[in-house]
């Protein structure tokens, strides 16, 4: 697929049909993530790729999580977050190194880390597959850091979500560049 195509056809899939993914394609889709540029060569993405029961072990821990900070909430509310990791066979945490040199600069590596994840969403897309970005309270949650082996201090940008598309997403039309650029010529 030409890049401009798969750039401007590729939409956010939040339905995705629950049918496992064979490993082999999800390798795939790192390898494509981590050709993005990074400064230093430090690489200072992190992926946990959670599948099958992977997905409930976090969503117990979401669950958890959600109850002790909210005892009074109904048991309806529980069994919703254990169902969040659920919505597609494929769930990758990504998260970002923190600095081990003075040069090298946090905000730096979390940009490194988001192009990662463009690139890993565009391949999912030339793929023909369906994937949404997401992050949610749940990227900052202490007990899901903890789970997936983040520090406490670094940073989780981002969950995406992975499957065959359930249909074809409706391509929202997108605002153009022109009010947020400025030409000095
Ligand atoms: C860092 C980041 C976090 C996001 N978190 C969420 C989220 O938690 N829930 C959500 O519905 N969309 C979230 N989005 C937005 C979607 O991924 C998506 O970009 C948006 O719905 C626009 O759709 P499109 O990808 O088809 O253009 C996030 C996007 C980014 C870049």
């Amino acid at each position: 697929m030409d890049v401009f195509e798969a750039i401007y056809n590729r939409h956010s899939q939040g339905k995705v049909k629950p049918d496992q993914l064979p490993r082999q394609l999800i390798e795939k889709l790192l390898d494509s993530a981590v050709q993005a540029p990074n400064h230093y060569k430090v690489r200072p993405w992190r992926f946990v790729v959670l599948t099958g029961e992977g997905r409930n072990r976090l969503g117990d821990v979401m669950a958890a999580s959600q109850q002790e900070r909210h005892p009074e909430f109904p048991p309806e509310a529980f069994d919703k977050c254990r169902a969040l990791p659920l919505r597609a066979p494929v769930f990758i945490a990504v998260g970002v190194d923190k600095p081990s040199e003075a040069k090298v600069l946090e905000i730096e590596n979390i940009c490194a880390a988001a192009a990662a994840i463009q690139n890993l969403l565009l391949a999912a897309h030339a793929t023909g597959l369906g994937a949404k970005w997401r992050t949610s309270e749940w990227a900052r949650d202490a007990k899901v850091k903890e789970f997936l082996g983040f520090e406490s201090d670094q940073h989780i940008i981002g969950f995406i979500y992975i499957g065959y598309p359930e249909f074809a997403a409706e391509p929202a039309p997108r605002p153009s560049f022109e009010d947020r650029t400025v030409w000095v010529e």
